[in-house]
């Protein structure tokens, strides 16, 4: 899907970041190997078969797509664009197109310090009880302990992500088995899954260097904890974000985001998340009507409430929202101070005529999402834009460039198992723009 990398450049332009960034368009496979471990640390066999998870369009339904084509692996671990492409997909134009691939109605969220949260997804799908139970959308797998590792294995049961559509015939010309199995079964889609892995040798090997354990006893639950471990080395917390020695501004910013602001209200703690719900009346754009959190719990205050997203790293991680509404910081903080009238006024004018036309700006709708929206949303005073300024210079300093892993060409692979491609994002431009 090299289509996303003319996007990803801009990013990596916009940021400014300060080590090397090679172009992505001679983009060469970093010193990461399947054999696991890390140029500046130690073996480690349980990252070595996350990787190729992580990355192997085996695991796809129609053996097209992996976590690292939407999860882009160096700099953001997500995408620059407001919906995510789904299986097959590349063009917006394509709602839910059987056999044509589909555009996912919610923006791809970053996977930073994911290991540390308890509520993952957009709509907190995925849970980890205070009891410690992992709860979600599927039966959990008996090896399973952090939500982290049942949020990456519900996106291979998702039919637009991942799984497929049934009658598709896969990437290589062999039919889409997995597509066959009914959603009522995501047990049997999950050991089907586990089935194709061990058509490679090289998985069975992966395996027992990571859990010890005979080949024949490998399960999703073990998929699950490998995914979760390589986004937890990759991604995880690396170091202190906040400089001590804050710039003026940055400080000013700060003193405003905790106090006059508001903004700790909901993003509150180390990871700037309450992980609670809100609806801040962020406009509904995409294929379908999305409803958050009420799709979850079908309580009526949750209706149009998202998961408050943290913030470490934000500023490099364009567009804003679950559907990516707003394509700056600026204007995503902007959409807090008043966001009645944000949500009103709101015309998309940067969006591409496509997603622009999904725009749901209709009176009922806009009624709708207003009467839910949390008062606790604006700001405690009016804010000046120079404050709006320097919250936003604060939000920036929470880039922290160790986090954006050691060199940015890491975490790809040279090769996956399966012997399928690995997606380069060698250089077309996106349809998006
Ligand atoms: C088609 C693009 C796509 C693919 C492929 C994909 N994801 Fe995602 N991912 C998304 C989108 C979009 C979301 C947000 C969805 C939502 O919240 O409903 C997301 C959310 C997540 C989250 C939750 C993060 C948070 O902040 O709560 C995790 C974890 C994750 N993905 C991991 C994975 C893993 C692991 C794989 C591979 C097995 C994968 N994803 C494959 C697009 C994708
Ligand atoms: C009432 C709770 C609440 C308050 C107060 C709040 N936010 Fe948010 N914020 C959210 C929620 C919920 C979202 C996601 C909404 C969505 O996608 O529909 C969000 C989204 C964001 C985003 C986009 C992040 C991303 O990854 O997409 C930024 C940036 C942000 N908020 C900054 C702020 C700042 C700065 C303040 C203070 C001026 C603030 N927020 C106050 C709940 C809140």
């Amino acid at each position: 899907m090299g289509h996303r990398s003319a996007l990803l450049l801009a990013v990596v332009l916009a940021v400014g970041c300060s080590h090397e960034t090679r172009s992505l368009e001679t983009f060469e496979p970093g010193p990461f190997a399947p054999d696991g471990g890390s140029p500046d640390g130690p073996r480690d066999p349980m990252l070595a078969f996350g990787q190729a998870l992580f990355f192997d369009p085996e695991l796809s339904g129609n053996r097209n797509i992996s976590c690292g084509t939407c999860h882009v692996p160096f700099l953001t671990t997500a995408e620059g664009i407001p919906l995510s492409l789904g299986e097959g997909a590349t063009e917006l134009g394509q709602f839910r197109t059987r056999n044509d691939g589909a555009v996912i109605r919610r923006h791809a969220l970053d996977l930073f310090h994911r290991v540390e949260m308890d509520v993952l997804f957009w709509d907190g799908r995925v849970e980890r009880l205070p009891s410690g139970e992992v709860v979600g959308p599927v039966p959990t797998p008996p090896e399973v302990t952090r939500a982290l590792e049942l949020a990456s294995i519900v996106p291979l049961l998702d039919r637009d992500e991942m799984l497929g559509q049934p009658g598709d015939v896969a990437s290589d010309g062999r039919p889409n088995e997995l597509a066959m199995i009914s959603d009522e079964q995501p047990r049997v889609i999950w050991a089907a899954i586990v089935e194709r892995l061990r058509q490679h040798p090289e998985y069975d090997t992966l395996f027992v260097r990571a859990f010890g354990l005979d080949p024949s006893q490998m399960s999703i639950g073990h998929v699950a904890i490998a995914l979760s471990h390589f986004q937890e080395v990759l991604w995880g917390p690396r170091g202190e974000t906040l400089d001590p020695l804050l710039e003026a501004e940055t400080a000013r910013g700060r003193a405003l985001f905790e106090g006059d602001g508001g903004c700790t209200r909901c993003h509150s703690g180390d990871l700037f998340t309450d992980q609670r719900f809100h609806d801040i009346a962020v406009p509904q754009l995409g294929p379908e009507l999305d409803l958050g959190r009420f799709e979850v719990t079908g309580v009526e205050p949750d209706r149009f409430a998202f998961r408050t997203p943290p913030l470490r790293n934000v500023g490099i991680t364009p567009p804003y929202m679950h559907n990516g509404a707003f394509e700056t910081l600026e204007d995503a903080v902007r959409h807090h101070i008043d966001p009645v009238r944000s949500l009103r006024s709101y015309t998309g004018a940067h969006l591409s005529p496509t997603l622009r036309a999904t725009l749901r700006n209709d009176p009922a709708t806009l009624d709708a999402i207003e009467a839910n929206l949390d008062p606790a949303t604006a700001p405690l005073r009016t804010l000046s834009e120079d404050e709006v300024r320097f919250i936003v210079t604060f939000l920036r300093s929470l880039s922290n460039p160790q986090e954006m892993t050691r060199h940015p060409e890491d975490a790809l692979p040279v090769s996956v198992p399966s012997g399928l491609p690995v997606d380069r994002w060698n250089g077309t431009r996106h349809p998006f723009r």
